[in-house]
């Protein structure tokens, strides 16, 4: 298969306090308002190098609408639909979309809706904005987080295997990692990536009746000492951290995490490595090796298992729960040492 997909682009999400959130991601994460349209607003972090990164829309509750990807080409893009197409699954053709070409625009068979775009508009940052650096779309920003750029997103999903598996083979994200539960063998989480990155979108599993919803997305920081001063600005303000700082075993990243107005949850991530292995094979991890704390001397909240929009939560798989498993199904990580 040629190469289909390059990056995550951007994550539109919905909420039923557009502006409490908007200030939020202003005043805290310090991201930059680009644009105003039908309701939604339109946010980039300094390094992004698209117009933008983030979209806040009115909606219900808190929920991920769509996650953009670019493809690697116009041709790519042709080829991603057929494929998509060939799967039984249709869509439609978006145009006149925000700073982007034609977008394909389909929900996937569980229920996650995404955007495939060749054409985006480059971001270059003028007067105040502008960079001393050619590189950088804008000035690097002094303001609250200041992340770098958007990184990932991770959806919650009733079968992680089969989730993996129709992107894997349909689009050609590369599978890096399971974690599998020590008794039972049940899936409850899976990083694919379309680039170097150990991840840029993650599956959880869903054990709710709810289709198509999202545990959080992500941004990315240069460094941990930015990762460790996010943690303080964001609890100098009032934001709680819900999880970390702390790393993940699997990516070896840096992680935060905590919420919007929304509810909403947000990760700052930063380290990790790179892979570049074009037919890597995904190890299966468990818990107790420190697939999710690398330290293996913590308890995940149970918080953390909250997705969105809300559902009536984590009950079971495709297989059902199996006898003696019914506490992992809840929180995996939930025992001192799985962290
Ligand atoms: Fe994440």
């Amino acid at each position: 298969m040629i190469k289909l997909l390059n990056q995550l682009s951007s994550v539109r999400l919905t909420t039923p306090d557009v502006d409490a959130s908007v200030r939020f991601y202003v005043e805290q994460v310090g991201m930059t308002v680009t644009d105003r349209a039908d309701g939604a607003v339109y946010l980039r972090n300094w390094g992004d190098y698209y117009r933008y990164s983030l979209v806040i829309a009115p909606g219900d509750e808190p929920a991920l609408e769509v996650m953009t990807w670019r493809t690697e080409s116009d041709a790519a893009l042709d080829e991603a639909v057929r494929r998509i197409e060939a799967t039984g699954i249709s869509g439609e053709w978006i145009t006149g979309g925000l700073a982007h070409g034609r977008a394909f625009r389909f929900t996937g068979p569980y229920g996650h809706t995404m955007e495939l775009v060749w054409e985006l508009d480059r971001y270059h940052g003028e007067g105040e904005e502008a960079s001393t650096y050619p590189d950088r779309p804008a000035r690097r920003s002094r303001d609250g987080v200041a992340p770098r750029t958007l990184d990932h997103v991770t959806i919650a999903a009733s079968d992680v295997r089969g989730f993996a598996a129709w992107y894997s083979e349909t689009l050609g994200f590369r599978i890096m990692a399971h974690t599998t539960l020590e008794h039972g063998g049940i899936s409850v989480f899976t990083v694919l990536t379309t680039n170097e990155k150990s991840h840029d979108l993650g599956v959880v599993l869903d054990g709710s009746s709810r289709a198509g919803r999202a545990n959080h997305f992500a941004y990315w920081v240069d460094t941990r000492e930015d990762l460790l001063r996010a943690a303080d600005i964001l609890m100098e303000n009032g934001t709680p951290m819900e999880y970390g700082p702390s790393i993940h075993g699997i990516g070896e990243q840096n992680f935060l995490y905590f919420r919007d107005p929304s509810t909403f949850r947000v990760e700052v991530n930063t380290g990790g490595y790179r892979n570049y292995v074009p037919d890597w094979e995904p190890y299966e991890w468990h818990p107790a090796q420190g697939s999710n704390n690398f330290y293996r001397n913590g308890q995940m909240p149970m918080s953390m298992t909250e997705s969105f929009p809300p559902a009536d939560g984590p009950s079971a798989t495709e297989e059902g729960v199996l006898p003696g498993t019914e506490d992992q199904l809840v929180n995996p990580f939930a025992r001192h040492g799985q962290g």
